[in-house]
């Protein structure tokens, strides 16, 4: 089965083509992302009608570049189907998507199917190259964060997920950029504080830990983004600017929370489950300490589950994701 898959939720145009031949078995043939990073950059944020704009002009470019590498190494093959981003994620910015695949479905005739983007998410680790069948990984854990949402989930097998738990407000990846913000970081704010945070220090200030204690699997991380901005305007009335040592212990010391929380609880799931893996997905996931630390907190857990993330290229928004939920999704051309 082989996938056109488009995304366009937010602020990523992207195309792929994938093969798809059975519940482990997906090849990306060709993945292209055009990202409108430069476009929001001025705003702090993704404009959604500045999105829709760009995936509109960008689509055409980017689906005739990803087919064209597509015929020329798979001469023999064609495409069986077309699978598109239909929620959630910005509403203009999706609707360009859905009007380009159904109008290719349309000139194809070939069905143009709306994938679910958290799905999407999920089973991207499956883009994994390296990974092997497997029989023993179930019940299965999954924490998706991304700068929409933070879920967590548990699998009885790849097509039988129920939720935990998940944002009762900001999603883990939005607290990343808007404290990047009020750090003075660059947008997105997610790997400026990761980079940042390489120089401070994690004990510096002590943030609180949102949820942490609670018995439940929900998330709440916008108390812990008002406690940045009330220290950061304590210590701009004291004269101090924040940059240089201070903006790393800063950024460092609310890298720490929110991942303290995001282990914990995890962890805690997996114990409570007996998930025998935990899946580690979406944007924040492209975070080095969140995957080493989660890592690290489940070679404690006895017996050890497996530890599936996605390739790098595949945490952030990418088409191949959707190309993979597409095989996934149990679903007619309803979109
Ligand atoms: O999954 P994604 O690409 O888009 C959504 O579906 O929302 O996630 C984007 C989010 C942004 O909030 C971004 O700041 C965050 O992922 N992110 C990171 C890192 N790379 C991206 N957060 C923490 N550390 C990173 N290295
Ligand atoms: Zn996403």
């Amino acid at each position: 089965m082989i996938t056109l898959a488009i995304e366009t939720s937010c602020d990523e145009t992207g195309v792929a083509v994938v093969e798809s031949n059975a519940d482990y078995r997906h090849k990306v043939l060709t993945n292209t992302t055009a990202t409108q990073l430069k476009t929001h950059a001025p705003y702090g944020g993704v404009v959604p009608t500045l999105a829709a704009r760009e995936h509109t002009k960008n689509l055409p470019v980017v689906t005739e570049k990803t087919l064209n590498t597509f015929f020329e190494s798979k001469k023999t093959k064609e495409i069986d189907r077309i699978a598109y981003t239909n929620e959630p994620g910005l509403p203009p910015a999706l609707l360009s998507g859905r009007i380009f695949a159904k109008s290719l479905g349309l000139a194809w005739n070939k069905p143009a199917l709306p994938v679910n983007h958290m799905d999407g998410h999920l089973y991207s680790f499956l883009l994994d190259p390296t990974l092997e069948d497997k029989d023993d990984i179930f019940p299965m854990v999954a924490l998706i964060v991304s700068g929409g949402h933070t879920q967590l989930y548990v699998l009885e097998d790849l097509r039988t997920k129920r939720i935990l738990g998940q944002t009762t407000d900001d999603a883990a990846g939005e607290a990343f950029d808007k404290v990047g913000r009020l750090l003075g970081l660059p947008y997105p704010g997610g790997p400026a504080i990761e980079k940042a945070s390489e120089k401070g220090d994690p004990q510096a200030f002590a943030f609180p830990r949102p949820m942490l204690d609670k018995a439940n699997y929900d998330f709440s991380f916008a108390g812990l983004k008002t406690a940045v901005l009330y220290t950061v305007r304590e210590l701009e009335k004291d004269n101090k600017a924040i940059k240089n040592k201070l903006q790393a212990d800063l950024a460092a010391s609310f890298q720490e929370a929110v991942l303290d929380v995001l282990v914990k609880k995890t962890s805690r799931a997996t114990h409570e489950f007996s998930a025998s893996s935990v899946v580690l997905a979406g944007g924040v996931a492209a975070n080095k300490t969140l995957r080493s630390r989660l890592q690290k907190e489940l070679e404690q857990l006895a017996p050890q589950p497996h530890f599936f993330i996605p390739p790098f290229e595949f945490c952030t928004d990418n088409a191949s994701m959707i190309g993979v939920a597409a095989y996934f999704a149990d679903i007619d051309d309803r979109g």
